[in-house]
């Protein structure tokens, strides 16, 4: 069992553990019944992770003395709505659920952001605890304090900062998870070994085949990554922009395809356009470059962007992004593996090209 701490200067008693192992379940529900952060818990899940998931950790939680009763919500990004947040508020408040209640959220990204979305406005705010079982999330979501709901117009556009009480990251909650979700949630450790720490990529072969120690491994480094720089810049002013690599081009991807290409999968073939552009304007070194797509290609993802999406649409969407946010949205470069650097200067020409070459 690893333990990682994200500290937060500027609140140092917001600070909190990231708990990661194989079969932590009882040792999670007793650190919930010794803490005290509240006198009950709803347990939020989605409809897949319950089938799954939900009965055991209800039997720990029980086992360990804890109070807490399930809200299930149906699967999937389409329901990170503030209606569906609303209605979770009505359910709790019919449930007698009050300021002295925390919710657990069970699940993925969704269920993650989701949940502590409504932990962060319910009664004006109550404690979260995160309980990841998407890689995705082990490694990403439930980490950093970023909560959201999505509105038909974009996603995440309603959010707020609230950081969980704890993260637990349960590992043997990752082997029912499909393939394809597996191999999306590889794309941010590939991203973290691009930005972070050049290593993690040689653990690509082992992260797709699942090998127990290599995963472990692989989450915490990830974890301790992100803590790191979720400490330095917790509200996302500077530092933490750098977790965007690949996420640029990424999104314009993943809207593109109408979310039929994963979030993971769409940022792998975001990064191969970043370290190709970082290599076009002679900041990284071919080789580099192809470790990057050697690391994504071992894991499984793809590393061309199929050709029904058209290069001059991915762009438009670029474009979009890049006015709403008044032309601040930053494109993240590499100048060597591990070092990144935020360039505002990126040029459409350089992204067309790129786009096209990325382009199968
Ligand atoms: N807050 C943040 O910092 C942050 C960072 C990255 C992504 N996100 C958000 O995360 C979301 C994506 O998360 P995700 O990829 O985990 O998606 P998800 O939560 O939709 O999970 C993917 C699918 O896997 C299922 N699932 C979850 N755990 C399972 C398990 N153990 N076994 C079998 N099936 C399981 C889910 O029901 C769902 O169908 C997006 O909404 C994104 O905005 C947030």
């Amino acid at each position: 069992m690893t333990k990682i701490a994200v500290n937060l200067p500027a609140v140092p008693a917001r600070s909190y553990e990231i708990t990661i192992g194989r079969g932590i379940l009882a040792a999670a529900a007793s650190e919930l019944a010794d803490a005290g952060w509240a006198r009950r818990w709803a347990v939020v899940t989605d409809a897949n992770v319950a089938g799954l998931h939900l009965g055991t950790v209800l039997a720990a939680l029980r086992r360990a003395g804890v109070s807490a009763e399930s809200f299930v919500v149906p699967a999937g990004e389409a329901h990170k709505t503030l209606p569906a947040a609303a209605d979770l508020a009505a359910r709790l408040l019919e449930g007698a659920f009050d300021r002295t209640c925390g919710i657990l959220a069970l699940g993925g990204g969704v269920v993650g952001d989701f949940a502590a979305f409504v932990a962060s406005i319910f009664m004006r705010g109550i404690p979260v605890v995160q309980m990841p079982t998407t890689l995705l999330a082990q490694v990403d979501a439930s980490v950093g304090g970023k909560t959201g709901v999505d509105v038909p117009q974009a996603k995440n556009v309603l959010g707020t900062f609230w950081q969980p009480h704890a993260v637990f990251s349960d590992l043997a909650l990752l082997d029912t998870l499909p393939v394809r979700e597996w191999t999306s949630g590889c794309a941010e450790i590939v991203k973290y070994g691009v930005i972070a720490e050049p290593p993690l990529l040689d653990g690509a072969r082992g992260l797709r085949q699942r090998e127990p120690a290599v995963v472990a491994d692989l989450v915490a480094r990830s974890c301790r990554i992100k803590a790191a720089i979720v400490a330095a810049d917790e509200r996302d002013a500077g530092r933490r922009r750098v977790l965007n690599f690949g996420h640029t081009i990424g999104h314009a991807i993943e809207a593109e395809s109408g979310y039929t290409i994963l979030h993971g999968e769409a940022v792998a073939m975001g990064m191969v356009c970043a370290a190709r552009l970082s290599h076009r304007r002679g900041h990284l070194a071919a080789v580099a470059c192809t470790a990057v797509e050697r690391a994504l290609a071992e894991v499984g993802l793809a590393t061309v962007i199929p050709p029904f999406l058209r290069a001059d649409d991915l762009l438009q969407r670029v474009a979009r992004d890049k006015k709403k946010a008044g032309d601040a949205v930053a494109f993240v470069l590499v100048t060597a593996l591990g070092e990144p650097v935020i360039a505002s200067d990126v040029t459409e020409a350089e992204i067309r090209a790129v786009l096209q070459d990325v382009t199968a």
